[in-house]
């Protein structure tokens, strides 16, 4: 395994990169109401990051059919939009972009509530959005990346909850996906050494009951084997020699 160190070059255009999928993800969060289809938010979606001169990154990746990956309470990730399903009052829907800026890739992922939603759902997004900052407490140069993997899990399990196995983080840049994988869940071994200039994304999914999953038949949708709500929270990061830089968040989410 090898995890690239991007160069100053590269560390501004996921820079931009970033920048940019915030705002995809604060213009999506805006319009989101009960009643729309994960259809729509998914051309809502897909429109708002040609806007800003990105290409969708998820689009047709190893034959994903969307823009914006749209899960909705027990589907954990990996949801495929469609006409036929509407957001009601109480769900929680997760949404995970991909934008590719000038050959640079972000990936962050939102849950929202629509409405009014039950408190075990709210606890739920918050904690999960919370597990994320416990884990890139340690994305340091020098420590090791299980660090971050232990940070998060011990955070989530304090409540009980699962936390997901089959799906991990990962390094991110020219590609969506590189070196390394990056576990939620409590690891044996330290883990591959953090230095500056790595582009992690850092995504914790979180299910309010056990850590078991399923995949649909549709090959893509994971859902809670015991269809417990599931949350996931998820920003493309730099390691730096001190303190994290967060490309992919903005203010309002
Ligand atoms: N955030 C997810 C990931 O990193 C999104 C990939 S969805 C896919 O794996 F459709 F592109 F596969
Ligand atoms: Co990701």
């Amino acid at each position: 395994m090898s995890v690239s160190i991007k160069s100053a070059r590269e560390i501004e255009l996921m820079r931009a990169a970033g920048k940019i999928l915030a705002k995809v993800h604060d213009n999506l969060k805006k319009e989101l109401k009960e009643g729309m289809s994960t259809l729509d938010i998914d051309r809502l979606g897909e429109e708002i990051i040609r806007s800003y001169g990105c290409i969708p990154s998820f689009k047709n990746y190893n034959g994903y059919p969307a823009s914006v990956c749209v899960s909705v309470n027990d589907e954990v990730v990996h949801g495929i939009p469609t006409q036929k399903r509407h957001l009601k009052e109480g769900d929680i829907v997760s949404l995970d972009i991909g934008v590719i800026y000038k050959g640079y890739h972000s990936d962050a992922a939102r849950t929202h509530g629509i409405g009014e939603v039950s408190k075990e759902a709210a606890l739920l997004m918050e904690r999960t959005r919370q597990s994320f900052f416990e884990g890139i407490k340690y994305a340091k140069e020098g420590n090791h990346l299980h660090q971050i993997s232990n940070a998060i899990s011990a955070y989530a399990e304090s409540f009980g909850y699962g936390v997901v196995r089959d799906l991990v983080g990962h390094g991110i840049g020219t590609n969506l996906h590189e070196d390394p994988q990056i576990p939620n869940f409590a690891q044996k071994s330290r883990g591959v050494r953090l230095k500056a200039g790595m582009t992690l994304a850092i995504e914790p999914m979180i299910n309010a009951g056990r850590f078991d999953v399923e995949w649909q038949d549709d090959d893509w949708t994971v859902v809670t084997q015991d269809h417990s709500l599931s949350a996931h929270y998820e920003n493309t990061i730099l390691v730096t020699s001190g303190e994290p830089e967060i490309l992919s968040l903005s203010a309002a989410v």
